[in-house]
């Protein structure tokens, strides 16, 4: 149960003890620890004074919160950035056997005329206390903007590389270097549309393939777009293509529109984690979290004594569409599924222009669920499940035969931020197929406090929402309008 002072809190997503929290930064996995840096004001709960907060897991999903770990001094803010393990002490940061931590990320000027150059920051105690470099910045272009550098270490180049954005010109630069500290730019990659925003928080890995008759790993190029996402916000937008080293080349065959990693208003910053151990069989997964949460409002939402959340860590994978067109897969880390605990039974069901309760796993307040939903067949106008359902209000999410999609709608989802129109329209993300036996519309439904994320035919699409109904508003129904659905059995699992 919540604390009645605070109703929103999420349970097993991470959110700070207190105050205000954006962008992921530095994940890491080392020695043993997967670590979680995230943009933190340790002063109060709206965006400033920006630090490195910190917390540590050893499964992903129990965290435990640190002292902030690189703080604001008198001169820069600690924008966004990542971390490296620099296992062949290239840096000369080490001091023992251990290699050090090293995190890159943007010092951001206090003075007032701003400035944004790269800086480093060392540890050499598995991330507890960090010493910043005496000659920073290190990569600095005298430019107002210039941030979020993602470094990571290229094999076949052998040499660190850093993804960092021009936000106003809407471009990225890679630079390399074989010591962290030395930067020299290699290319340069955009791709304008219309009406997009400010590019923000680069990421670039090889994205693991989930059959190995597509070929080698396509390389994944993300940049969040503060303005222009299908929500009316920003959002993450992706691109497949070839990292040689030097250049980001995109798959001609990519897709002409944007493509988005989350069709939902609130997932932007993701950043994926570093230095992973691999699997049993010698691979190793692509995991990231996203900050479950959009500029535009986040300073109006009616949480405290914190402010901001994470998504949950999500495996990510590529696969090619019917059209040979690369997609990306994502799916809560299998991590996730250790948290379920009581289970409710969903019974097979055919609903005709009707609304159905659903029973809650035993104990369950209806807060923290991880419900599994498929669809079979559809006639219905809209039909699909609402959650937090109280008297007045709901969240539905379902599919929309018309629009081709499933959408999010939290019109009536409780608490609108003060004139934000966009906030309260439905969000939608587009199916390749109607639900129907040969091809059935399988959901899975993250709920957590505030939190909703909506995973739609195991990963090929998701939807990320934050919702604020009423504590009391509990329930879950499942609703065809406008025509028949047909409801396979499905589960209902209480989250701890
Ligand atoms: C994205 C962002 C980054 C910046 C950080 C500052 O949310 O604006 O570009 O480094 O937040 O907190």
């Amino acid at each position: 149960m919540n604390h009645p002072c605070d109703p929103h809190r999420p349970r097993w997503h991470f959110s700070p003890r207190r105050n205000w929290i954006n962008d992921p930064n530095g994940l890491v996995w080392f020695d043993g620890e997967y670590h979680l840096f995230c943009q933190f004001n340790p002063f109060g709960d709206q965006w400033g004074h920006m630090s490195w907060a910190h917390a540590v897991s050893t499964d992903l999903v129990n965290w435990q919160e640190l002292p902030v770990a690189i703080p604001e001094d008198e001169r820069v803010s600690i924008f966004s950035g990542s971390v490296v393990v620099d296992e062949a002490n290239s840096s000369g940061f080490g001091e023992g056997h251990a290699p050090p931590l090293v995190a890159i990320y943007t010092g951001a000027l206090r003075r007032n005329e701003g400035g944004q150059a790269q800086e480093l920051a060392y540890s050499n105690d598995r991330g507890r206390t960090w010493t910043k470099y005496a000659h920073n910045p290190v990569l600095d272009l005298g430019l107002r903007d210039f941030r979020d550098p993602k470094v990571f270490w290229h094999e076949g180049t052998q040499r660190w590389v850093m993804a960092v954005v021009l936000p106003d010109d809407r471009r990225v630069q890679f630079y390399a270097s074989g010591n962290l500290k030395q930067w020299t730019l290699l290319s340069e990659f955009d791709a304008p549309f219309e009406g997009q925003g400010i590019w923000e928080c680069p990421d670039l890995f090889p994205l693991p393939t989930t059959s190995n008759q597509d070929g080698p790993a396509p390389w994944l190029f993300k940049v969040d777009v503060l303005a222009g996402h299908p929500s009316g916000g920003s959002g993450a937008r992706i691109f497949f293509g070839h990292f040689d080293g030097t250049r980001f080349v995109p798959f001609d065959d990519s897709a002409p529109t944007p493509q988005w990693a989350d069709w939902g208003a609130d997932f932007y910053a993701a950043l994926s984690w570093a230095n992973l151990p691999p699997n049993a069989d010698g691979s190793t997964r692509a995991l990231w979290l996203a900050w479950m949460n959009c500029h535009r409002y986040a300073k109006h939402l009616p949480t405290s004594p914190w402010r901001g959340a994470m998504s949950v860590p999500r495996e990510l994978r590529a696969r090619r569409g019917a059209d040979r067109r690369w997609q990306i897969l994502q799916q809560p880390a299998a991590e996730v599924t250790r948290l379920r605990g009581a289970q409710q039974a969903v019974p097979a069901t055919t609903l005709r222009n009707t609304v159905l309760d659903v029973a809650l796993p035993a104990g369950s307040d209806g807060h923290a669920l991880d419900i599994e939903l498929t669809l079979t067949d559809c006639s219905a106008v809209r039909c699909g499940l609402r959650v937090r359902v109280g008297a007045a209000e709901h969240t539905e999410i379902g599919y929309d035969a018309a629009a081709g999609s499933v959408y999010v709608d939290r019109s009536r989802s409780g608490y609108v931020p003060p004139d934000d129109d966009a906030y309260a329209e439905a969000d939608h993300a587009p199916v390749a197929h109607a639900p129907g036996p040969a091809q059935p519309l399988k959901l899975r439904v993250l709920l957590d406090a505030c939190l909703l994320e909506v995973y739609v035919n195991d990963g090929e699409c998701v939807i990320s929402e934050q919702i604020f109904p009423q504590p009391g508003s509990c329930g879950l129904q499942l609703y065809a309008e406008g025509g028949h659905a047909d409801f396979a059995a499905g589960a209902v699992h209480a989250m701890a």
